[in-house]
């Protein structure tokens, strides 16, 4: 059990933005990823569509005999991680919330005036607000759906001025009216425009759950019993559209080394 792969998914290619991080700590976790990047956007879509198309997915990859699942993606960790953890009992499932709230009630005092920004739906839910009070109660938060940002992200418009405007339509009053000095990226695509971010509010601490996660994964492993001692292995990346972008950041994250990508779709 211990040598199966880790299933990660997310709505597209966001959720590609945690695998660097479990590379550089978990180097010997063999990995399936599937990105949903034919129906991506899911940020905007009705609850019902997003469990229709997160079972989907999540079938698929425990049919594929994963040892784990990781929802890398704050939207549907949102809207369907207890229903999963149902559904699937016999298998750890870690969501992207629960480990960027911990890491941000432990770091910050009331004295910060903290930003959470996601999708419509992560924030609608109200899920990050409601996590990290959990922990710490005192917490000055304030949340804000950028539901644009996703869909110029997943067509690879980061690095030009388009992208800046869009950032700071929904980010300059925001900050400004709030006096926010920290930013959690409730998001998983916005890693990907990290760097346009604190160009643009150089004086702001920067939370990124995509990193914090592994800390839910390592967890985990441990308790479970199940980290890999086989470092011989492939990873295989999945997507319902081998959009260029997709296969570019996975050429971009693993250079040379042989990685398998494939095509799989679902029927609506
Ligand atoms: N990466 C997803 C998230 O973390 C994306 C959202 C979307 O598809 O709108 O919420």
């Amino acid at each position: 059990m211990k040598n199966k792969p880790i299933g990660f998914f997310d709505s597209g290619l966001g959720g590609l933005t945690c695998i660097p991080h479990l590379i550089q700590q978990l180097p010997d976790e063999r990995i399936i990823y599937f990105g949903d990047t034919a129906r991506t956007p899911y940020g905007s879509k009705a609850i019902s569509t997003i469990r229709n198309f997160s079972y989907q997915i999540a079938d698929f990859l425990v049919n594929n005999n994963v040892k784990m699942l990781v929802i890398a993606c704050n939207t549907i960790t949102s809207t369907c991680l207890k229903e999963l953890q149902i559904k699937y009992p016999h298998i750890p499932i870690v969501g992207i919330i629960d480990p960027a709230s911990k890491k941000v009630a432990e770091t910050f005092t009331s004295s910060n005036r903290i930003g959470i920004i996601g999708t419509k739906v992560t924030i609608n839910h109200k899920t990050y607000i409601n996590s990290i009070l959990s922990y710490n109660p005192s917490l000055k938060l304030y949340d804000k759906a950028c539901p644009i940002l996703v869909p110029l992200i997943e067509e690879g418009i980061i690095d030009n001025k388009i992208m800046d405007l869009s950032i700071k339509y929904y980010l300059d009053d925001f900050i400004n009216t709030h006096g926010i000095d920290t930013l959690v990226l409730g998001c998983t695509h916005y890693p990907l425009i990290r760097e346009n971010i604190e160009r643009l509010y150089p004086e702001l601490a920067i939370i990124d759950p995509s990193k914090e996660i592994i800390q839910s994964i390592k967890h985990e492993l441990s308790v479970n019993n199940l980290f890999s001692d086989d470092p011989d292995f492939k990873n295989t990346f999945y997507a319902s559209d081998l959009s260029d972008n997709f296969l570019n950041m996975i050429k971009t994250i693993f250079g040379g080394t042989q990685v398998e990508v494939a095509f799989k779709n679902f029927d609506l």
